[in-house]
């Protein structure tokens, strides 16, 4: 790709920035926020570790979109993090006005970028992003399911003492406490989860997943987690950029699949060159459709309290 901007230099937009220069995923990788001086400092350190680390996409950061013009890929991190005891959607108001506004600058210098939006609460953001910006549901997603099941898949490979390549799994659902880890699809090289671990300890890893961002928050107090989050998103911005056709839980914007509409919801996507190339469906046990349909019902309700 010739360009992507992260808008956000906190610490989920840095090391997004930082993961996608070292990976080369663009020429050049712009990092923007309205604190002055924050994403031009952290974008020189950062091409300044260029020549150890052995990369050429340029970091370049700024407190306007002027440099983010024309960007084929804009990561959304802007908004205020969750302090202990807040829920993701105690975040509503705040970010939904930070998220209107990058949506416009985006719209505006961007027209033609696909987006990945990571602001909580994740499936309502993505929903103001593709209003507000009007963009085609293909080039609005956003990431949640990747971090949630990497949470999972880390807790079940420690549990089980296996590496954690060789766990395949899915965390579908809204980013929130609601999240639905598929267990019929969770594989340890194929082998069905359950043949491994029994089921109060998986109980309990899934329920640990569930709360994997509060454990974090709990943990740093005055922020929530950025290593794995940043991650999650660069891996969807790379299946994009290489055109890799990866099968990746994200937030769609729903037209009937899985029995929903009119929402984002984290389903199982390919990711390709056109952005969201497809929403794939797979068969759900009745608890995982309840499950799912419960999280939905979330979602909605966090909807109806945004007035766009
Ligand atoms: C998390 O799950 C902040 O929502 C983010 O860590």
């Amino acid at each position: 790709m010739n360009k992507i901007t992260v808008v956000g230099a906190g610490h989920v937009g840095a090391t997004a920035a930082q993961r996608l220069a070292e990976k080369e995923l663009a020429r050049e990788v712009v990092l923007i926020d309205v604190i002055e001086g924050v994403p031009q400092g952290k974008a020189l350190d950062q091409w300044e570790s260029a020549p150890i680390e052995g990369f050429d996409s340029r970091v370049i950061g700024a407190n306007d979109y002027g440099p983010a013009a024309e960007s084929d890929l804009v990561i959304v991190t802007a908004g205020i993090a969750r302090k202990p005891g807040m829920s993701r959607d105690d975040l509503l108001r705040t970010n939904v006005a930070i998220v209107k506004s990058v949506s416009d600058e985006i719209k505006r210098c961007s027209p033609d970028a696909i987006v990945i939006v990571v602001s909580n609460p994740l499936d309502v953001m993505a929903w103001v992003a593709k209003e507000v910006t009007g963009f085609p549901r293909h080039r609005v997603v956003g990431m949640a399911g990747v971090l949630d099941t990497a949470r999972y898949r880390s807790f079940l490979a420690e549990a089980l003492d296996v590496s954690v390549e060789d766990i395949q799994a899915m965390v579908l659902g809204g980013h929130g406490d609601t999240m639905v880890p598929l267990i019929s699809y969770t594989t340890v090289s194929g082998i069905p989860v359950t043949q491994l671990i029994d089921g109060s300890e998986l109980d309990a890893i899934v329920e640990r997943t569930r709360k994997g961002g509060a454990e974090i928050v709990g943990y740093l107090k005055t922020g929530s987690a950025y290593y794995a989050p940043s991650a999650a998103a660069v891996q969807m911005a790379e299946a994009i950029a290489k055109n890799k056709k990866r099968i990746l839980p994200c937030a769609a914007w729903l037209e009937g699949e899985y029995g929903f509409e009119g929402l984002y919801l984290g389903v199982p996507c390919k990711l390709g060159a056109a952005g969201l190339v497809q929403i794939v469906e797979v068969e759900l046990s009745r608890d995982e459709q309840a499950a799912l349909k419960q999280s939905a019902e979330h979602v909605r309700d966090t909807m109806a309290g945004v007035d766009l």
